[in-house]
Formats: C-alpha cells, structure tokens, sequence
C-alpha cells in the first residue's frame, strides 16, 4: 500500500471552487441533479451548458447502468474555473459509454444516440474512465470565459503520509 498522500499546491487551492453530490437513480431526481448544476454556475455564462450536459450524463446512468436499478446512485462532480468540469459516475453494469457519430454527417434515423454526441460537440474535451464492473465516470470540460483560465500546476508536492 501507498504511503504517500497528495497534499494541494498553493495554485490548486486558489484556482477553482468543487462539489461532489450523490443523487438515488432515479429519474425524478435528474431535474434536480440539473438544477443543482445550474445553481452553481449561475453566474456563469455556462450555466445552461452545464445543466444540459448533466442532464444527458445523469440520464444515461440511470439509463443504462445499475444506478438506476433498486437502491442505485449516481454522483455529481463539478469544478468551477476557466476550464468548467462536470462528471457523473455511475454503478457500471452496462456496456461502455460510447459517443456514436454520424457518419458522412448524415442524421441518424434510429432513435438514441444523440446524448454523448451533442455532449461531445459542446465540450472542449470528453472523457470516460472506469470500467462496466465498477462503473464508469464520464466527464466534459467547458470553456467558461467569465472565470480566468489557470493552466494547471507543474508539479505537486508528495510528502510521506503520517
Ligand atoms: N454511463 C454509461 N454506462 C454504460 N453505457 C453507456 C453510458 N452512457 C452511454 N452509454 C452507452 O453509450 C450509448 C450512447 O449514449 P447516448 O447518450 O449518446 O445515447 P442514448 O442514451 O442511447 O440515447 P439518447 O439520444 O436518448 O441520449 C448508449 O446507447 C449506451 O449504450
Ligand atoms: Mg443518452
């Protein structure tokens, strides 16, 4: 086992502000996930942004994994800065989130799909980790304009734990 812990740098601390949530899956509660994003980032330009690409993150973990199933949960991560973080981390269960594109940029006739798409062409970046057993976490960063963007510290300092 590790003995070593990650201690913040100066740069880290002061650069950005973050809440973490868990929400029951259940679909009543992704109006509520939504809302709790926009609050957030109400004095952001981005605020919509953020609630739509909750909204489609949430969905699909209850959707499409064991979140939404008896006694599921899934959680709200987001980072507000000048690069905005918005993640939602499921139970896994399922398959893998995939972004399906439309090729030759012909619309897609079957229904669905559609989610990680618009997700992944509103967000400077889109990423996943995890895995269908313990679950997945799938995340996007947004440009937010109204906060300085702060590149992010070089090094972090590691100091043995106690
Ligand atoms: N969190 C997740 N865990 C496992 N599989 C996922 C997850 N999110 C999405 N997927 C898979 O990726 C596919 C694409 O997701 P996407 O959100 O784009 O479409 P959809 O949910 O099927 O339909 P919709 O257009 O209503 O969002 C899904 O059909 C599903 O198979
Ligand atoms: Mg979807």
């Amino acid at each position: 086992m590790s003995r070593f812990k990650l201690e913040p740098t100066a740069s880290m601390m002061g650069a950005s502000m973050s809440w973490r949530r868990v929400f029951p899956g259940r679909t009543d509660q992704i109006p509520l996930a939504r809302q709790f994003a926009m609050f957030l980032f109400a004095e952001t330009s981005i605020a919509s942004d953020v609630g739509f690409v909750v909204t489609e993150l949430a969905s699909n973990a209850v959707r499409h994994t064991r979140s939404g199933q008896q006694g599921g949960r899934f959680t709200v991560e987001l980072v507000l800065g000048g690069l905005a973080y918005v993640g939602v981390s499921d139970l896994g269960g399922g398959g893998y989130p995939t972004v399906r594109h439309d090729p030759l940029g012909c619309p897609i006739e079957s229904e669905g799909g559609r989610g990680l798409r618009a997700v992944s062409q509103l967000a400077a970046m889109l990423g996943v980790h995890g895995s269908p057993s313990e679950g997945h976490t799938v995340w996007a960063d947004l440009l937010c304009v109204d906060k300085p963007y702060e590149d992010p510290p070089l090094a972090t300092s590691v100091t043995p734990a106690a």
